[in-house]
């Protein structure tokens, strides 16, 4: 049986992009099969007015798992002394960037713990070098929390979009999720900096992450909406052995994938990416993101060599493929959805 209700409030979401608390809770608990496919119904609807049936594909290079931080949940947190540590040089990540480029990536996402072993010099230098390499190609930036003028130095030196996940916008719940020294609000700050400087801006949060309730996140999509981020990433919270949530439950698939339908809703032109946490708790789980109203794939670049080593929570996917398999790989599982992959820089619809 449908519930009538459910069915109301996502023609009102659809409608407005936005929706009563009272009514959003009710989304978020009690949806029947039929709400849902209802719901991924219309959050393809609304994907095709923007984006027809194109997805991005982001080339992921995790060139660091060194991390001054210390958050409980993931795997390279500098507490976890069993973590295999490595750095990329400048060289191995332009190898990575020509590689991608051939594949037809035509975005680079740069992604690391909080390393600072890179000075904002040497980060600028690899972006500015990827940038002369392949001027058609847009920069992502995704280190971490810095200081306003580092963000500027980035920026000039041609990086175009930030990602940095909120993880939580509850002070109470970011403070379960994180020691001491982190605080919900300089992640807030970080984020309003790369706004105000001008970058296409990614936040995002873990569905599932423990001691997470549906006020959380209805309180993620509060903030969010007032921060109109560029792209929102969102996955599964997954455990990892080696932290203090080893014995916590996992996010799962149908509270990820209904997410994602409610957020294609509210932010009805958002680069929204099926994630690697999101196939890691099951086999389609990026198939099913994309039916769901994601847009966005980002197949890891990583040299192979160290796929491995950035193991941000257990049983991570594609840490045993080559560039050019992954690259493959993805083409294969977004044609079987009856979408397809473009050769493209994918900005977001404000900044082409
Ligand atoms: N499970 C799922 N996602 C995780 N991340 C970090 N650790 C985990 C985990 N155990 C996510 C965080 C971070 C992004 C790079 O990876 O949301 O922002
Ligand atoms: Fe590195 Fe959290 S442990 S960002």
């Amino acid at each position: 049986m449908q519930n009538r209700n459910n069915i109301n409030r996502i023609d009102a979401l659809r409608a407005d992009t936005t929706l009563p608390a009272e009514d959003l809770r009710a989304l978020l608990l009690s949806m029947t099969q039929e709400d849902e496919e209802y719901l991924y119904r219309n959050a393809r609807e609304v994907r095709e007015q923007y984006y027809g049936k194109d997805v991005y594909l982001r080339g992921l290079i995790e060139f660091s798992s060194y991390c001054r931080n210390d958050c409980y949940y993931c795997g390279i947190r500098r507490s976890n002394e069993k973590a295999q540590r490595y750095h990329l040089t400048k060289a191995q990540i332009l190898e990575c960037t020509d590689t991608g480029y051939a594949l037809g990536f035509r975005t680079f996402v740069l992604q690391s713990g909080e390393d600072l072993s890179y000075s904002t010099e040497e980060i600028c230098d690899i972006v500015r070098a990827i940038r002369a390499q392949h001027p058609d190609c847009a920069v992502t930036l995704s280190i971490g929390e810095k200081t306003r003028a580092e963000y500027e130095a980035y920026y000039d030196a041609g990086a175009q979009r930030y990602l940095l996940r909120q993880e939580t916008s509850n002070p109470g719940h970011y403070g379960k999720l994180h020691p001491p020294e982190l605080s919900i609000e300089n992640r807030k700050r970080c984020l309003q900096d790369l706004k105000e400087i001008g970058y296409q801006v990614g936040c995002g949060i873990m569905v599932g992450s423990p001691w997470q309730t549906p006020d959380n996140v209805i309180e993620d999509l509060c903030y969010m909406k007032a921060l109109q981020p560029q792209m929102i990433g969102i996955g599964p919270f997954i455990h990892h052995k080696d932290t203090p949530f080893r014995n916590m439950p996992d996010g799962t698939l149908t509270d990820t994938i209904h997410l994602l339908g409610i957020l294609r809703l509210m932010f009805p032109d958002v680069l929204l990416p099926a994630t690697t946490a999101l196939g890691t708790i099951h086999p389609l789980g990026r198939e099913k993101g994309i039916l769901a109203g994601a847009n966005v794939v980002m197949p890891n670049l990583s040299p192979k060599g160290v796929r491995a080593k950035y193991m941000l929570y257990d049983g991570k996917i594609c840490t045993g493929d080559e560039a050019a398999e992954c690259r493959r790989c993805m083409e294969r599982r977004i044609e079987s959805t009856g979408y397809h992959v473009v050769v493209s820089r994918g900005d977001h619809p404000n900044f082409r």
